[in-house]
Formats: structure tokens, C-alpha cells, sequence
């Protein structure tokens, strides 16, 4: 779909030249992950609910891909079926090439809720998923040090994972992700129960890690600001059922920087964003610009006559 461009803003279809470059390369490497013409139905044949219908898509080695979407449109559904953890009704997922068929260690998964074992220290915890893949206790905690020291938590690994801010506990959820080696991180809106000033400086954690570390991430995210400061690809799907609306290259050079939150090319992305879900969202077939009343009771309203 095409939306008219806002005056000024640049069309977020330009990539400057060292994006384009950039783009070109990623194009060039494997795909770790193909999306092969994935199907979800929900219910059984009385009551079905198509929440994912014909997902085509394939994932670059080392890029970063966000997915975005109305509520309900079948984001964690589709993060869900990458991880293994439910399967799809249609179609395939493949990993370097192989059917996936459950959850596997080629995948890492962070979800928005804290997830730390809490019967376990943030050592243990980081421990837990090197040593599901046959490491010794040694040479896990030694990697697990490792790991502590790339989050700057390193002296915290003794702490118990409730003495964590939401923050911490979440850097601590990724470094157990990406210890035990996968190809693949999988997030789902990871960063979204944080205040905005942890948030961005999450995000800036997580592009070092990932600047730093062989991994390749799919990245879910209600938030367009979040979504275009982080990508190099950002797909858009479309609700009731999930289809890909449109994929999007970041028009932004790396290193990102807070600073191009404010630069033309951000902006104009984040306006073709806004424009596309919200004429796909739940409100968009005819409700969205009624006059809604409310049902307020009367003692509730402020009077004119108030001091
Ligand atoms: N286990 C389930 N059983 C039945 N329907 C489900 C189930 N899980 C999800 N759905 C339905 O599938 C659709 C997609 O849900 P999903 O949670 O994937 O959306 P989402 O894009 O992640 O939403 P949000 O942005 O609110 O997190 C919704 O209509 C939802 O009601
Ligand atoms: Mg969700």
C-alpha cells in the first residue's frame, strides 16, 4: 500500500547511499531462517480464527528484523510457531535450512515477562542454558562470567534474580539467550514493561551485544519508534488474518544513534508506519472517527461551577 508522504520529509524509500551498500550486503549472505508460506488457524472448523495466513519471508544471516503490527494481528503467534513453541497449520518454518519441528537450541527466545529462574542466582541462571548443550559446570560458569561481564553485571552474579531492576533482570534474560549459542534470537516485545529511559538504553545494550556477537534477531515490538531505531528490515503485517503488509527497509546508517530519532528519514518512516497500521488496525473499517460516547456517571464529571 502507498501513503501520501508528509510535506518535507524525505521518502522513506531513499536509502542513502552507505544503507543501500549496507542492504546489499545482508542480501548477499544465507538465510538462517525462512518463512515458508506459513499458515495459523486457531479453533476448531465452527469457530476458527485465521491468525496467520501465507507468511512468505526469509531472514538474513546477522540482520536485524522487527515485526510490527496492530493488536491481535499474530505477532507472538508467529514468534511462537519460530521458537517451536506451537505449530503452525500450514507451511514451514526452516533454520539453516532444516525443518523445524519443536524447540530447539538453534533458537533463543526473551519474552516480555521477566523469566529468570527465581530458585537460581544470575550466574546459575546464565549457566542454565550452556549446560543444556553437555558443557561442564567449569567451563559453563567460566562462560557464564563471560557473559555477565558483556552486560556489565558481572557483579551481580551471585545476586538472586528478584534484587534485579526490570531492566537488569532482562539484560540477564538475553545473556541466557545468547549463551547457549543459537542461531536465531527471537524477542517478543522484550522491552516493554521498562520506562523509556531504560528502554532506549536497552536497546542501545542489545545493538552492541549484537554489533559484537554472530546472531541473528527477529524482534517484535508495538512500538514504531523502537522498531526503526533497531532494524535493518522492519515487516509490517496486517490483521484478522495475518498477512505481511509490507516490508520495509530502515532508511538509517549505523551505529544507530538517539540523535536520527529526529532526522527526516526516520521521520517520514514512522509516518508511513503510523498511516499503514492504522488503516489496518481494529478501528480502521468505519468506527475509528465516530464521536464515541462514553458512559461516564454523573457524579464523575468535573462542573462548571468547581473552584
Ligand atoms: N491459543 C490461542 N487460542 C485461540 N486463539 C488464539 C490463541 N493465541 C492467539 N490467538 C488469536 O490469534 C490472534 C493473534 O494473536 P497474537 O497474540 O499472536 O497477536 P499479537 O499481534 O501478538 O497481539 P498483541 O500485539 O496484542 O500482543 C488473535 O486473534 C488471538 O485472539
Ligand atoms: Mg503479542
Amino acid at each position: 500500500m502507498t501513503t501520501p508522504q508528509e510535506p518535507n520529509l524525505p521518502d522513506y524509500r531513499d536509502l542513502p547511499a552507505d544503507v543501500a551498500a549496507r542492504m546489499k550486503v545482508i542480501k548477499e549472505r544465507e538465510l538462517v531462517l525462512e518463512i515458508d508460506h506459513l499458515g495459523k488457524v486457531f479453533g476448531g472448523r465452527k469457530n476458527p480464527t485465521v491468525a496467520l495466513e501465507d507468511i512468505e519471508f526469509g531472514v538474513h544471516k546477522r540482520e536485524f528484523i522487527c515485526v510490527v503490527g496492530p493488536s491481535g494481528c499474530g505477532k507472538s503467534t508467529l514468534v511462537r510457531i519460530l521458537a517451536g513453541l506451537e505449530e503452525g497449520t500450514s507451511g514451514r518454518i526452516l533454520v539453516d535450512g532444516r525443518p523445524v519441528t519443536g524447540p530447539g537450541p538453534d533458537r533463543g527466545m526473551v519474552f516480555q515477562k521477566y523469566t529468570l529462574f527465581p530458585w537460581l542466582t544470575v550466574c546459575q541462571n546464565v549457566m542454565f542454558g550452556i549446560e543444556m548443550s553437555g558443557t561442564e559446570k567449569g567451563e559453563a560458569q567460566r562462560q557464564a562470567m563471560q557473559w555477565l561481564q558483556m552486560i556489565g553485571l558481572e557483579q551481580f552474579a551471585e545476586a538472586w534474580p528478584h534484587q534485579l531492576s526490570g531492566g537488569m533482570q532482562q539484560r540477564v534474560a538475553i545473556a541466557r539467550a545468547l549463551a547457549a549459542q543459537p542461531r536465531v534470537l527471537l524477542m517478543d516485545e522484550p522491552f516493554s514493561a521498562l520506562d523509556a529511559q531504560t528502554r532506549l538504553r536497552m536497546q542501545n545494550y542489545l545493538m552492541e551485544i549484537w554489533r559484537k556477537v554472530d546472531i541473528t534477531i527477529v524482534f517484535i515490538t508495538h512500538d514504531l519508534d523502537e522498531a526503526i531505531y533497531l532494524a535493518d528490515r522492519i515487516l509490517v503485517l496486517q490483521p484478522r488474518p495475518g498477512r505481511v503488509e509490507e516490508v520495509i527497509e530502515v532508511p538509517l546508517s549505523r551505529p544507530r544513534r538517539a540523535a536520527q530519532m529526529t532526522a527526516g528519514e526516520f521521520l517520514a518512516t514512522k509516518a508511513h508506519l503510523e498511516a499503514l497500521i492504522r488503516s489496518s488496525g481494529p478501528n480502521a473499517d468505519d468506527s475509528a472517527d465516530e464521536d464515541v460516547e462514553l458512559d461516564i456517571p454523573l457524579l464523575t464529571l468535573v462542573s462548571d461551577k468547581a473552584e
